[in-house]
């Protein structure tokens, strides 16, 4: 199958493009600089500047990941504008590509996966949160509604979708868990705060996983929660991290010193979702990596 992905050179794109490749799916990756990206893609892969890049070779199903990274820099009003505008961007012309398609009488994608975050449902505190919780209302909702709604317009032109409400991705050599591993190998790791709210994950090999069950199951459509079923407070994440390490983490760093350092952001850190993946697990799906400590046992020891 040919599949389209923005974001494909990102840290969860690359595992999934080597993924798809090697079940022998043809790769078309949407990148904003094509050459630069090259070497960080199975070879083969066709990448282009833009989506309706690809109107002379339709794609059969689109993946879309690209968008700022959220924790790229302090959310300023320019920043925050970024990280929405990135997002509708690459997701609009996705709509336009299937648009023009559909205008030119050729061949639509049967799906597109379209990434989301745990973001979505805002602060939950104990909460347990399924696809059916209602969110709280703060800037990374806001975010997700607009992200979502973006994709939401392929539907009306016949194209399934399926949206991921994506919790921490947890590999090395990238996402958060590069940033926590030097702090947390000197033993100068700590909660953050005091620790008691939730930080749903999932590690990159089990996403990857869900995105091809989903792009696989034709009757699956709507948000599914993308978090592995045991998610943790930050003091567990914790816990298990340093003993995973064999450190100590015995450093807090309180609330306040987290909100002057980071503002806004600092809700990244300090505020989350006990998210349960209730439609993944529902259709079927099981996790290669369902706890922490295996899923850490597994990336640290390699
Ligand atoms: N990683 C996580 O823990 C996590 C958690 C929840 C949700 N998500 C979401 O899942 C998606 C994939 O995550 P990821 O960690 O793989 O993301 P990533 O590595 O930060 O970025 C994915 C790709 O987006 C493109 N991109 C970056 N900044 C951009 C900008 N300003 N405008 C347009 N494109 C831009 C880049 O592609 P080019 O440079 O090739 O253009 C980049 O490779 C993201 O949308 C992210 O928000 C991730």
């Amino acid at each position: 199958m040919r599949v389209l992905i923005t974001g494909g050179s990102g840290f969860v794109g690359q595992r999934l493009c080597k993924r798809l490749a090697a079940q022998g799916h043809a790769l078309q990756v949407v990148s904003r600089t094509p050459e630069k990206v090259r070497s960080r893609l199975p070879e083969g892969c066709d990448i282009r500047e833009s989506a309706q890049a690809f109107a002379d070779s339709p794609p059969e199903a689109l993946i879309n990941l690209a968008g700022e990274s959220i924790a790229a820099k302090r959310w300023s009003e320019a920043q925050k504008e970024e990280l929405v505008q990135s997002r509708l961007k690459a997701t609009g012309q996705l709509v336009t590509l299937c648009e023009q398609l559909k205008e030119n009488g050729q061949p639509l994608p049967h799906t597109l996966l379209s990434a989301s975050a745990v973001g979505y449902y805002g602060d939950q505190g104990a909460n347990k949160v399924t696809e059916e919780t209602s969110p709280n209302d703060e800037f990374a909702h806001r975010l997700c509604v607009k992200w979502e709604e973006a994709a939401r317009q392929v539907e009306t032109l016949g194209v399934r979708l399926a949206i991921l409400r994506i919790g921490l991705v947890l590999d090395a050599g990238g996402g958060t868990l590069q940033k926590m591993l030097p702090p947390f190998k000197l033993g100068l790791g700590g909660r953050f705060g005091d620790g008691k709210h939730f930080m749903p994950w999932i590690h990159r090999d089990d996403l990857v996983e869900a995105m091809l069950f989903l792009l696989e199951d034709q009757t699956l459509t709507g948000p599914f929660n993308a978090s592995a079923p045991n998610p943790v407070t930050n003091a567990e994440f914790t816990r298990t991290l340093a003993k995973t390490l064999k450190r100590p983490a015995i450093f807090p760093v309180p609330a306040p010193v987290l909100k002057l350092g980071f503002g806004e952001m600092s809700q990244l850190l300090l505020t989350g979702a006990d998210m349960r993946p209730a439609r993944l697990e529902a259709a079927g799906f099981t996790f290669q990596y369902p706890t922490l400590d295996k899923a850490l046992e597994a990336i640290l020891g390699k």
